[in-house]
């Protein structure tokens, strides 16, 4: 049986995909709430197909709780932010999970770490914690590091077809968690040992960071001589050996916006460019703002409350607002002006900001100038309701003639 800890964006998906498959799993979280929405048969979270997984998974007897259980294997998938000072992983929850488990678990028992964590992590936080307990890793415990890969709002597909990494101290262990992992995933699963793992998630993340840094620097670099960034970009990308990503508003989410900053806390002498680009991707939540007071003044519009934002969550389709642009856009807003701008977000039923709406119609009623932070199909579908108000795209989704752009 497969105890999986932390049911949040990774680890609920992967329970469910685990039990729909055939393998017996039950799902712990220390959170009542979210154990007992589970449990009356809801899903915590939007995502394309995880009700339907949801549902094959109860059918196959998932179960949830708030307990560990006593088996021979866990997943562990429990957040893993960053020190926002020391820029390095904090490993808290990591390691609270991890003494969870030996307090219950079976002689011999595996446990997979599908947290992203930064190089070294497992050799100084797991493993002393483990040994503390008088717990000898490799006979009574064994460690493996399967870091995950998959995209919000993409999930149940990349769940099943992305090519993963499985890093253990003994390659016949990590044979045997590639077994698991092969009852429902398609694509390649290589095994290596555990701090190359750790590595090459955080390398594939800062990767993208890196690349988005330098698609916002073209933004910044183009609007200061007025040429078009996306153009440029897309002439670029016809070589053969260029692939620039694109600009936006800013970047978010627990991995983008996070992991680089952990190569960055623990080799500052080292982690130039990544540091420059982590710089320039949060700077431009601000470059947005300085656009929007740019775009006002062409426009003569002076009064703030006819100003909106569309989209909260950090990309489109999701309903995750973790360090989300928007959000790092209102908190620096919030420092100069009195009342926030207003909002809206068809993924938040509930007000996570001051002055949100949930009527799109409504929304765009009460506002002239409308920033679009996030592309959701919701406004893709609904681009001729735009007619008539000045649009800001951040994003690259709206061709209405006029329409401004980063
Ligand atoms: N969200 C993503 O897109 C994504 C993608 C790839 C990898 N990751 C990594 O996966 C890990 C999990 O991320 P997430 O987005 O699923 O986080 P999340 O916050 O959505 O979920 C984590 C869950 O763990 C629970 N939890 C925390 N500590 C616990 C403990 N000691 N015992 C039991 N439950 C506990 C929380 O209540 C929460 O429900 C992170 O390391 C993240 O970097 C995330």
């Amino acid at each position: 049986m497969i105890n999986v800890i932390g049911l949040g964006y990774i680890g609920l998906p992967t329970a469910l995909m685990m039990a729909s498959h055939g393998l017996e799993v039950i799902g712990t979280d220390y959170n009542k709430e979210l154990v007992a929405t589970l449990n009356v048969g809801k899903t915590t979270f939007k995502e394309e197909g995880l009700e339907e997984l949801f549902n094959l998974a109860l059918n196959a007897g998932i179960k949830f709780t708030t307990e560990y259980q006593v088996t021979d294997t866990y997943i562990v998938s429990v957040p893993t932010p960053y020190d926002k000072f020391s820029k390095k992983v904090d490993a808290c929850y990591v390691v609270s999970a991890i003494k969870s488990i030996m307090d219950v678990c079976l002689k011999g028992a595996t446990v997979v770490i599908e947290s992203t964590v930064s190089p070294g992590t497992i050799d100084k936080y797991v493993r002393p914690a483990l040994q503390q307990c008088g717990y000898v890793i490799g006979e009574d415990i064994n460690l493996v590091h399967a870091p995950e890969r998959i995209i919000p709002g993409n999930m149940i597909y990349e769940l099943l077809h992305n090519n993963r990494t499985i890093g253990a101290d003994d390659k016949s262990i990590g044979e045997k968690v590639k077994k698991i992992y092969t009852s429902f995933c398609q694509g390649e699963i290589v095994v290596t040992d555990i701090r190359t793992a750790e590595m090459t998630k955080v390398v594939e993340n800062t990767f993208r960071a890196v690349n988005i840094a330098f698609a916002n620097e073209l933004a910044k670099i183009c609007r200061h001589d007025n040429m078009d960034v996306y153009e440029i970009i897309s002439i670029c990308n016809m070589h053969p050996r260029v692939n620039i990503l694109q600009p936006g508003p800013g970047v978010g989410g627990h991995c983008i916006s996070v992991d680089p900053w952990f190569l960055v806390g623990d080799y500052p002498s080292l982690a130039k460019v990544i540091d420059e680009a982590m710089k320039t991707n949060d700077g431009m939540p601000d470059f947005i703002l300085n656009r929007i007071y740019e775009i006002m003044k062409e426009n003569n519009i002076s009064d703030f409350s006819r100003v909106g934002l569309y989209g909260l969550s950090y990309k489109e389709n999701v309903d995750d607002s973790r360090e989300s642009p928007t959000l790092q856009l209102l908190e620096s807003q919030e420092r100069h002006l009195a009342i926030p701008l207003k909002t809206y977000d068809p993924y938040f039923e509930h007000d996570i900001v001051p002055n949100q709406y949930h009527e799109f119609d409504k929304f765009l009623g009460d506002i002239d100038l409308i920033v679009i932070m996030v592309s959701h199909n919701q406004i893709k579908e609904n681009m001729n309701k735009l007619k008539g108000k000045i649009v800001f795209d951040t994003r690259r989704c709206c061709d209405l003639p006029g329409t401004y752009k980063i």
